[in-house]
C-alpha cells in the first residue's frame, strides 16, 4: 500500500519494541514516503528511519493509496493546516487515496478543520499574502509570503533592523558585491538590501521549501536577480570564501544551535575582510557565541534589536 505521510517528523515514527526500546513503527515500510517542508526534517527522517522523504513546497504527485496528515494547533499554524489539508484532499480526489487526519488536539477542533475542507471541495482558498516593506530612503517593495514560510503576512522587525543596518553600511559600494542572505525566508533582507544598494550579487539560502518558493517568486516579481538555494546552512557546498557580506536573522528556538551553524557558515563563506551581520533581540546570548568565530563584535542598535557586526580576519 503506497502511503504518503504529511506533517510527520522523525520522532513521530517510533513505536515501543521489546524491553520498551524505541524502534521504527512496523507500518513504516518501503512503500511509505514522507513529505516535509524543511530539509532538516528530510535528513532526520532518512537518517533515523531509512524512509524516503521528499522536501518540497507542495505535496508530491504519486499513485497514493493512503495519505496520512499529522497536524494540530501545537504543530503548525491554522493557515498552514488548512492549506496543506486542501492539498491533501485535492491529491486524494486525483488518486482515489484514502485520507486519515492524525490530529494532535481536541476531537471537536479536528472535526471543524476537516469539515472546512472536505465538505466544500469547490472552495479552494488562497493563503498567499502580499505586503510591503522598505528601508529609509527607498520606495517600499512588495513581497509575497506563503503559510509556513517566515515571515508570513508582515515584515519581521528583526529582519527589518538587519536590512536597515546592512543597507546603510553598504550604500555607495561598487557593483558586484557578493551578499549571502542566510535563512532568507521570503527574501525580506536580501531584496531590501539589493534594491537600496543596487548592483549586488545576491545568493539566498533557506532550509524551508516554502521560503525558497516565496523568495524565488519575489525575485522574479521585483526583477532582482538572485540565486535562491534550498539547503541547510550547515551544508558546506558553495560556501566557499567568496562572499563580501553575510546577513543572517537566525531562529532562536533551538537554544542558539542554529545561530551557531549560521556563524560557522558565515566564517566559511566570507572572504578575508568580509563582514558578517546577525540580528538578535537580546545580544547577551549571541554575542559571546559570535566572538568565538570572529575576532571582534560590534553592536549596532536598531528597532529594539541588536545587529552584531564582525569582520573576518
Ligand atoms: C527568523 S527567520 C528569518 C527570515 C528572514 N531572513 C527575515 O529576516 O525575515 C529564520 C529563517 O532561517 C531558516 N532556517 C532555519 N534553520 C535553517 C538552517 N539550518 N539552514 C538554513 N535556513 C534555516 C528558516 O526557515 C527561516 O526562514
Amino acid at each position: 500500500m503506497k502511503t504518503l505521510l504529511v506533517g510527520y517528523k522523525a520522532q513521530d515514527l517510533f513505536e515501543k519494541g521489546r524491553h520498551g526500546r524505541l524502534r521504527t513503527a512496523s507500518w513504516v515500510d518501503g512503500d511509505v514516503v514522507c513529505h516535509v517542508l524543511d530539509i532538516y526534517h528530510r535528513h532526520a527522517l532518512e537518517k533515523t528511519h531509512h524512509v524516503k522523504a521528499v522536501c518540497s513546497a507542495h505535496l508530491p504527485d504519486g499513485e497514493w493509496d493512503l495519505i496520512k496528515f499529522r497536524t494540530g494547533p501545537k504543530l503548525m499554524s491554522g493557515e498552514l493546516a488548512l492549506d496543506l489539508l486542501q492539498e491533501v484532499y485535492a491529491l486524494s480526489r486525483k488518486t482515489g487515496a484514502k485520507v486519515e487526519v492524525d490530529f494532535v488536539g481536541k476531537e471537536r477542533d479536528r472535526n471543524a478543520l476537516v469539515a472546512k475542507v472536505r465538505d466544500d471541495p469547490e472552495r479552494v482558498r488562497c493563503f498567499a499574502a502580499k505586503w510591503k516593506a522598505s528601508v529609509p530612503g527607498m520606495e517600499p517593495i512588495e513581497l509575497v509570503s506563503y503559510p509556513g514560510c517566515f515571515c508570513h503576512r508582515r515584515a519581521d522587525d528583526g529582519g527589518l533592523a538587519l536590512a536597515e543596518v546592512v543597507s546603510r553600511e553598504l550604500a555607495g559600494s561598487p557593483a558586484g558585491l557578493r551578499l549571502l542572505d542566510m535563512g532568507c525566508g521570503c527574501g525580506l533582507v536580501g531584496f531590501l538590501v539589493a534594491k537600496s544598494v543596487g548592483g549586488v550579487d545576491l545568493v539566498m539560502v533557506d532550509s524551508h521549501a516554502r521560503a525558497v518558493e516565496a523568495a524565488t517568486d519575489n525575485g522574479a516579481a521585483l526583477g532582482i536577480p538572485a540565486e535562491v538555494i534550498l539547503a541547510d546552512a550547515g551544508t558546506p557546498e558553495r560556501m566557499d570564501g567568496t562572499f563580501d557580506v553575510f546577513a543572517g536573522n537566525p531562529p532562536y528556538y533551538s537554544d542558539y544551535r542554529i545561530a551557531e551553524v549560521f556563524l560557522e557558515t558565515a566564517l566559511r563563506a566570507l572572504k578575508p575582510g568580509g563582514v558578517c551581520y546577525t540580528v538578535v533581540k537580546n545580544e547577551a546570548g549571541l554575542k559571546p557565541l559570535q566572538e568565538r568565530y570572529f575576532p571582534s563584535v560590534e553592536t549596532i542598535r536598531r528597532r529594539g534589536y541588536a545587529v552584531l557586526r564582525s569582520v573576518k580576519g
